[in-house]
């Protein structure tokens, strides 16, 4: 592979013999005669590979060496030196150096150093790819998700998104509703204009309609001035109602209005103003729940529950786990420019066990924690995921662990399914019943298409429908039964 080298020595004929031999095997060098001209050339441009003499006027090797990790952490290095100081060179490959090479040599020698380093860089690249690819594949809008029913919740909701409906998502907390309400609208139509949030549990209930409605001039105490509500400032976008489940009554009656009219006044005037506002909320309430309790108007949840979108919590798809804590891991050790070698088998396992009731939020504040307390260069341990002075995995009483610690030695709350032996032809079965579940959930309950994907008549899938319990038109979806 051809790479962009730096090439830095202070000897003129070294230097331009070494860019000579490089450029003759095709590739691509620039030169630098001191250490500081050389850390600026590292800063200036990104290369594959800098090849630099220990000893320079000015700024030494091992300075040029920093610089260039530090302005780009992929770059590998290559330190010359001079025969008796060995021990440098030692000391430069601590701070990340690939490789090192001691005058007198053949330029031979320095030639198969660099093209080891070309298979390193060529290796790292095509893996970058590969990832890029596969994230693709395993992630929409920011929401990575590679488990089955992750996936089907992500093309749900690209599908949603380039509609004007309504949706409604559901999740424990943490989960990533304010993530995928995000996602549906920066790829709905409406992605150049404004995507308005409003958390409707932080509000007491006049100040919420308010908010929401905007007011007059002196419609309640406090009210100073005209204000435009979120409605208005949404307007041609998308308006994100987070919490909805604890919206009061009369906000429940204003809000109802809006969807059904698309009409409102704001607070202390008579004057209806019309809105093209696209509506999208979030709750972790079972809301089904709520409004058998009679605290939430049914007519409401109708109209708030025409797609539903369920973020299943992180506990229930356990592919998940490693996937987002390699992308946080990543993310993070690059933002704090730190390196670490991935998590420890034992780590892994433990983080695989725990049962996140905070779900994602949680799994990422601790992959977070464990990248600014891990040593570099090492392997992320338990006690750096854990950072709890009184851990067991900290030498503390297990007595006093805290919950991930607890059932990491417990077994934790996510076991592995046991799975009970059966005959073959209820395995069989049981795979059937959840397969087919699995694609009329993917088309909505359509009991046509379904039986088209299934390959299946539609008397057949009726058949097996029946044997298996499978009711005709799943909750909140629509069918064609
Ligand atoms: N599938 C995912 N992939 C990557 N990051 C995720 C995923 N789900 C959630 N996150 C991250 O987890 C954090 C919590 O997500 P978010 O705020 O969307 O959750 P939420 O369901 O709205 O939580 P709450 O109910 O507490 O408001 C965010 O930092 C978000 O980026
Ligand atoms: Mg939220």
């Amino acid at each position: 592979m051809a790479l962009t080298i730096l090439m830095v020595d202070d000897e003129p004929l070294m230097r331009l013999s070494i860019v000579d031999a490089l450029e003759a095997v095709g590739h691509e060098v620039s030169a630098a005669a001191t250490g500081t001209e050389g850390i600026e050339e590292a800063r200036r441009r990104e290369y594959d590979l800098v090849i630099t003499d220990l000893r320079l006027p000015g700024a030494d090797g091992l300075a040029v060496l920093k610089a260039a990790k530090a302005a780009r952490a992929h770059t590998e290095v290559v330190v010359i030196t001079a025969h008796g100081s060995v021990e440098t060179a030692v000391g430069a490959m601590k701070f990340g150096a690939f490789d090192y090479i001691t005058k007198p040599f053949k330029m031979d020698e320095l030639l198969l150093i660099v093209e080891r380093a070309g298979t390193v860089i060529a290796l790292r690249k095509e893996n970058q790819d590969l990832k890029e690819i596969l994230e693709d594949k395993f992630s929409f809008g920011g929401i990575l998700g590679s488990n089955t029913k992750m996936r089907a919740v992500l093309e749900k909701i690209k599908t949603v998104a380039a509609t004007d409906s309504t949706v409604l998502i559901l999740g424990e907390s943490g989960t990533g509703k304010e993530l995928a309400a995000n996602a549906v609208h920066q790829n709905s139509p409406r992605r150049d204009y404004p995507l308005i949030k409003v958390s409707c549990a932080a509000l007491p209930e006049s100040l919420l309609e308010a908010e929401l409605f905007g007011h007059e001039k002196g419609a309640f105490t406090g009210a100073l001035r005209q204000r435009r509500g979120r409605f208005e400032m949404a307007n041609r976008g998308t308006l994100f109602l987070d919490e909805i489940g604890e919206i009061s009554p009369v906000v429940q009656v204003k809000l109802l209005r809006v969807l059904q009219e698309r009409k409102f006044e704001r607070v202390g005037s008579n004057q209806t103003i019309d809105v093209d506002v696209r509506l999208v909320c979030a709750t972790q309430k079972d809301l089904r729940k709520e409004v058998a309790a009679g605290r939430f108007r049914e007519d409401l949840f109708y109209r708030l529950n025409v797609v539903q979108v369920v973020i299943p919590p992180l506990r229930e798809r356990q592919e998940d786990i490693a996937v987002i804590a390699d992308h946080v891991l990543e993310a993070c050790s690059s933002k704090l420019n730190k390196k670490l070698r991935g998590f420890s088998q034992p780590a892994r396992e433990l983080l695989l066990r725990y049962s996140y009731p905070g779900n994602v939020r949680e799994l990422e504040n601790m992959v977070e924690r464990a990248v600014a307390l891990g040593r570099e260069r090492e392997a992320i341990q338990p006690s750096d995921l854990c950072g709890f002075q009184t851990c067991p995995y900290q030498g503390g009483d297990p007595q006093e662990s805290c919950g991930f610690c607890q059932e990491g030695l417990t077994g934790g709350g996510a076991k592995k399914k046991e799975v009970p032996l059966t005959a073959l032809s209820t395995a069989r079965e049981e795979f059937e019943k959840e397969y087919i579940l699995s694609v009329l959930e993917r088309v909505e309950g359509s009991r046509t298409t379904a039986a088209k994907i299934l390959g299946l008549s539609r008397k057949a899938l009726w058949e097996k429908c029946k044997r298996y319990g499978i009711p005709s038109a799943r909750e909140g979806s629509e069918s064609d039964e």
